[in-house]
């Protein structure tokens, strides 16, 4: 195993990353249980999809937005169209729960030295409450929304802004993510990438080449050196 070495940040994507998108829908009672699954998929496939058309499109309009469309078009095709189940689900992603070892692993890292920060396409105000909901506000240096330049992942000016807002070269910066897109397109642009491939993913046929991938990001630290 090869150390990713001269390493001071290390930079996470937020949702599917860090905060289970699943556990929106998981905690809701009212969507039958056999739908749920089929309504994080969707919801959170569109979610995307609008991201990237948005940002083709110049169309840009900020992530709660996106996010509210996405599961409209979700509960419509399931036949859950309801204005108090999407109020709801929208306040429970607001308190998305964290990956079980995502504290222990982030007090790790810092301990360590590094830098740790968000970067991802969520708005400032969700990021904010999602951050302070699972007690995590405390252990990331900094949490930073491709809203500060109106463009969503994979557009390299997002990866761009993270790297000066915390005045860190790409090289020197390890970027995880559990989006294979995600990860593939941070490592075409030069950061150097841990892909946590929670789900499974298939590797991408796209530009980049993730450094590692593991399953939990609590295999991290190891494989970081300052
Ligand atoms: C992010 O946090 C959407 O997972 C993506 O930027």
């Amino acid at each position: 195993m090869t150390k990713l070495s001269g390493i001071r940040a290390c930079v996470f994507d937020a949702y599917g990353t860090i905060f289970d998108f699943a556990s929106a829908a998981a905690r809701c009672a009212d969507i039958p249980e056999e739908k749920r699954g089929a309504l994080t998929m969707l919801w959170r496939d569109k979610q995307l999809q609008y991201t990237w058309l948005r940002t083709l499109q110049g169309r840009y309009a900020d992530f709660w937005q996106v996010t509210g469309e996405a599961l409209d078009f979700a509960l419509e095709s399931l036949g859950l169209a309801s204005p108090a189940l999407r109020e709801r689900l929208m306040q429970l992603y607001l308190t998305l729960e964290a990956f079980p070892e995502v504290p222990e692993t982030l007090r790790t890292l810092r301990a360590t030295g590094f830098t740790t920060a968000i970067l991802s396409n969520g708005s400032p105000a969700m990021l904010e409450a999602v951050v302070r909901g699972a007690g995590l506000h405390d252990l990331f240096d900094a949490v930073l929304s491709a809203d500060a330049v109106k463009a969503f992942k994979t557009h390299p000016s997002v990866y761009e802004y993270g790297l000066r807002a915390l005045g860190v070269g790409a090289h020197e910066t390890s970027f995880q993510s559990s989006n294979a897109w995600d990860a593939y397109a941070a490592s075409a642009f030069g950061m150097r990438v841990v892909w946590c491939n929670r789900y499974g993913q298939r590797p991408e046929r796209l530009p980049g080449a993730p450094d590692h991938e593991v399953r939990s990001l609590a295999e991290l630290p190891e494989l970081l050196t300052a």
